[in-house]
């Protein structure tokens, strides 16, 4: 569609962004019908059409999401697709495939999908360039590396083989590779493991002493994982493991005993760790899209390469599909547009993650970066304001452990929060009824929070337990459930390396409709850079003589708290 252009040639698409999102005829039209089926209530919708569950629901391959529990009607759905054409969602999608510079305030391509390209396939290029003998070199060397570890042949300073690995890395650079290690280690239990993996992500000196503790020198490997190689957390932890190894094995030992991943190779290199042991990073993988780029050299020394590039495969899957099915019948483009329905039209400011498998625990954290970090913005591509709301706050936790913390909400609390539930048919363990039993809760959550309970049914849910009629009148009023509210299934055949792939993927690709829906950027985060930066400038100013001449710029808060803690590291030994 368009050749390959700047930043400045790059011109974004659609009317939504030439007008205001709220004056489109789009927009206006979904306010109508939001206004005239306001009542509307999903039990009405389910009785009134015994195929809502097949028309409400898409597959693909092991992948099935049911949004038939949602607050919509095909009407509804018609909308919302006219909507996404009017945004032109086709257009970026094709602009992002062709490596366009879409990250228009950083003039970059956000060329992921690039990563899980085929290598047989097509050339894929950024901005005018082919990176598919980038992605095939990076493939090998990885495979190399994660090989050379796994079997021994890699060894420490001293000839032994590595026991642990101590990633070290944040963000966008550590969330990937421990969910994804965390969800497929038990799946592959029977293949030959790998060593340990440990994961250090904050700078509390607790996490990285903690770890080095229970560690041995000569068996350890560390990989530092920083796009910038300038992110003061990793880069302080990364010297605090290299003054540890160094002071057991000498500095030549760095040699053996580090491995980089970034795209500042200088950086790297005056950290000390050769060209040899360090992966590059392209500044058209954005952090939190690069779990499929060297960043997951972590999955491939944990499960093996093939586990790894199983995992490309399923989001390449999940890319062709996302390219090429109509809109209406389009997983993410699909997954999108109910979750700005639900924020913009139902106002649900929160969206909960609720995995029912143990190991996706990590997926809440990985998918609050992804959404939040995405599309966590209030201006849009033209720097105007952004009149409707964006990112939904996400949060989450593995079923049945969330259902005992904060379900109580979902279910009767005054906000409407949006969910989506995810699970597999077929667990990783075969242990007793425990799988049954998991799916069974999941199923009876999705259907309470639609369904609700009326006062009838809580009267004779009352009866049937046996519940004294002295108490039954106090009790009524917080035994019904108004229901109503709305969740998405996404249920697996079983999370493997290849399904996992097309999970990742098609959330992906949902916060990069939404974007667009928005008119905005999903892939800079300026927001984040404003707090680092006053947090080099506070810590300066906490050295015993120099913040004074610094201190009007804070606020009487900031100030005061600084001078506790001067005050109180002036007294402690
Ligand atoms: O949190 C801000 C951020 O820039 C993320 O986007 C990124 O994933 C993370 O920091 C880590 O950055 P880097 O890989 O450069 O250390």
């Amino acid at each position: 569609m368009l050749g390959s252009h700047t930043y400045l040639e790059f011109q974004p698409t659609g009317y939504l962004h030439m007008a205001s999102l709220q004056s489109s005829p789009a927009w206006k039209a979904l306010k109508a019908h939001h206004k005239k089926y306001a009542g509307l209530h999903m039990r009405d919708l389910f009785d009134a059409d015994e195929n809502r569950f097949e028309d409400f629901s898409l597959c693909l391959g092991g992948l099935f999401l049911d949004y038939s529990k949602n607050r919509v009607t095909k009407e509804t759905m018609s909308l919302l697709i006219d909507l996404a054409k009017a945004a032109d969602v086709e257009g970026w999608r094709r602009d992002m495939v062709a490596g366009e510079p879409i990250n228009t305030t950083e003039d970059r391509a956000a060329l992921h999908v690039a990563l899980r390209n085929p290598l047989d396939h097509a050339p894929m290029q950024a901005m005018g360039e082919d990176v598919m003998p980038d992605v095939r070199a990076l493939r090998i060397k990885m495979r190399g590396t994660a090989d050379a570890i796994r079997s021994g042949a890699w060894t420490g300073a001293t000839g032994s083989a590595i026991a642990a690995i101590v990633h070290i890395g944040t963000g966008g650079s550590h969330l990937g590779p421990e969910m994804v290690t965390q969800s497929l280690a038990p799946v592959h239990q029977s293949a030959p493991g790998g060593p340990a993996m440990h994961f250090i992500s904050n700078v509390d000196g607790v996490q990285i002493t903690t770890a080095l503790d229970g560690l041995t020198p000569e068996t350890t490997l560390f990989i530092v994982a920083s796009k910038t190689f300038t992110t003061e957390e990793t880069i302080t932890n990364a010297r605090t493991a290299k003054a540890w190894l160094v002071d057991a094995l000498g500095s030549d030992a760095v040699a053996n005993h580090f491995i980089a991943v970034s795209g500042n190779t200088q950086a790297v290199a005056d950290f000390g760790i050769p060209p040899d042991n360090t992966f590059d990073l392209w500044d058209w993988v954005g952090g939190r899209y690069s779990v499929w780029s060297a960043i997951g050299l972590p999955i491939a020394i944990a499960l093996g390469m093939d586990v790894f590039e199983e995992f490309l495969a399923g989001a390449h899957d999940m890319d062709r599909h996302f390219q090429d099915a109509p809109l209406d019948a389009n997983m993410p483009v699909i997954l999108g547009l109910i979750g700005v329905w639900n924020t913009d039209f139902l106002g649900s400011p929160a969206l909960a993650i609720l995995p029912y498998d143990e190991g996706l625990r990590g997926l809440p954290d990985y998918l609050r970066q992804l959404e939040m970090e995405s599309n966590g913005k209030a201006r849009d591509t033209k720097g105007r304001p952004v009149e409707v709301g964006t990112a939904p706050v996400i949060f989450g936790d593995p079923g049945t452990r969330g259902q005992h913390a904060f379900y109580q909400a979902l279910h009767q609390g005054r906000q409407l929060i949006a969910c989506d539930f995810i699970a597999p048919m077929e667990s990783r363990h075969t242990t007793g009824s425990h799988h049954d039993r998991l799916l069974a809760n999941f199923l009876a959550q999705t259907e309470a929070l639609m369904k609700g309970r009326t006062e009838a049914e809580a009267v004779a849910a009352m009866e049937d337990q046996g519940v004294a009629s002295a108490e039954m009148k106090g009790q009524l009023p917080h035994r019904i459930f108004e229901g109503n509210r709305p969740s998405n299934s996404i249920v697996a055949d079983k999370f493997d390396a290849f399904t996992l792939g097309q999970l990742i993927a098609l959330y992906e690709h949902k916060v990069f409709v939404q974007a667009v829906v928005w008119g905005i950027n999903p892939f800079d985060q300026w927001g984040v850079e404003w707090g680092k930066e006053l947090a080099a400038q506070i810590l300066f100013e906490m050295e015993p003589d120099s913040y004074e001449a610094f201190s009007q710029e804070h606020c009487s808060s900031t100030l005061g708290l600084i001078a506790r803690l001067k005050a109180h590291k002036a007294k402690t030994p």
